[in-house]
């Protein structure tokens, strides 16, 4: 298939074209580039030998995205573009609705003018709320997002579903996130946030790196077996592999599906500390700081849907992830900038 990846210069957008290339389909990319660049694209490219055709359009911008729908056979979407930060969610929410509502109502109406209906979207874990009981199946009621960025994920949920109740030709998977960590077992591509890190691996890769001096680790008081708070932390490649299946099940079927992407294991923060430093043979200094508003102390998934309907699993260990995070830190110590 011909697949367009909006936000496809991203974290987990490079991965999962990798991916694409290495299954036998077509990606192309448009990025605006607001917190991502062009190298990691290009390092797809390099690393796969194939070439990416890269568009640099705001994906809420109608006439760069008809162009794009003109010039290329496009057979379905994976729409990664959208704003992610929590906190920065917080303080400007109307930034965050704007931009995130309006890439995804723009995308479907242009999907909808050239007759493409197969659709497979980028949401979180983040909106199942503060959950009642672990594991998270994708049948529970979400009583509620903590958070605009949780908010806006959720919204899109609702209206791809309703497209999908319109017009029963569409096809869409609503793919939820758990905690998406590592890289690319090469090194060459990875996570590159923007200033200091807002979430725990990349954090710890930069006390690693000597980038930042000491982990803060948010609250020791949870009711989880060692205090502090438990996720389910996945292998980016997995998360990327998972993308793959998703295409495939959404071109065999027709209507929406959210289904769960994560390990179905939880992990603490000084479970993932103390793999680290073991794996890497680095000590990471942690200091315990009060609790972050909005946290919850465990959140994992039931990844059974997954298996049953995509066949897919993940593979990855705890120890793979943070080898890998660490292998591409080290061998990229400021990002792409180096
Ligand atoms: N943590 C620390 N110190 C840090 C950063 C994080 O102790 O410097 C802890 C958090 O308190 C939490 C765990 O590490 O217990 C994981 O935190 P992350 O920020 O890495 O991830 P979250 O689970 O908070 O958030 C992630 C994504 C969100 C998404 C959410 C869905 O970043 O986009 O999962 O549940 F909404």
């Amino acid at each position: 298939m011909n697949i367009l990846l909006t936000g496809g210069a991203g974290y987990i957008a490079t991965h999962t074209c990798l991916e694409l290339l290495a299954a036998g389909h077509e990606a192309i990319v448009v990025d605006n580039y607001v917190n991502s660049c062009p190298e990691a694209v290009r390092r797809v490219e390099e690393l796969s030998g194939r070439s990416v055709p890269v568009y640099e359009a705001d994906v809420s911008d109608r006439a760069a995205m008809d162009r794009i729908f003109e010039e290329n056979r496009i057979d379905a979407v994976i729409h990664f573009a959208g704003l992610k930060a929590v906190g920065e969610s917080v303080r400007q929410p109307l930034r965050y609705y704007r931009n995130n509502l309006d890439t995804t109502l723009t995308l479907c109406e242009t999907m909808a003018a050239h007759g493409v209906k197969r659709l497979v979207f980028s949401s979180s874990a983040t909106v199942y709320g503060v959950p009642d009981e672990v594991p998270l199946r994708e049948d529970m009621f979400c009583k509620g997002c903590t958070n605009p960025y949780g908010w806006t994920k959720y919204m899109i949920e609702k209206i791809l579903g309703s497209v999908c109740e319109a017009d029963p030709e569409w096809s869409v998977v609503l793919l939820r996130y758990f905690n998406p960590i590592g890289a690319h077992e090469s090194g060459r591509i990875g996570e590159d946030p923007a200033g200091i890190p807002n979430n725990l691996m990349p954090f710890i890769t930069q006390v690693a790196a000597g980038r930042l001096d000491h982990l803060n680790v948010f609250g020791n008081d949870y009711d989880t077996p060692d205090g502090t708070g438990v996720r389910d932390y996945i292998h980016v490649v997995d998360l990327g592999r998972g993308h793959v299946c998703a295409c495939d099940y959404a071109a065999k079927h027709t209507g929406c599906e959210i289904i769960n992407l994560g390990t179905g294991v939880g992990y603490s923060v000084l479970d993932i500390v103390r793999t680290f430093e073991r794996v890497n043979g680095i000590r990471i200094p942690c200091e315990i700081a009060p609790r972050r508003p909005g946290d919850v102390a465990a959140c994992y998934a039931d990844p059974s849907k997954a298996k049953r309907l995509l066949g897919w699993e993940a593979t990855h260990t705890l120890e793979d992830m943070c080898r890998d995070a660490w292998h591409w830190q080290s061998m990229n110590p400021m990002g792409y900038r180096t």
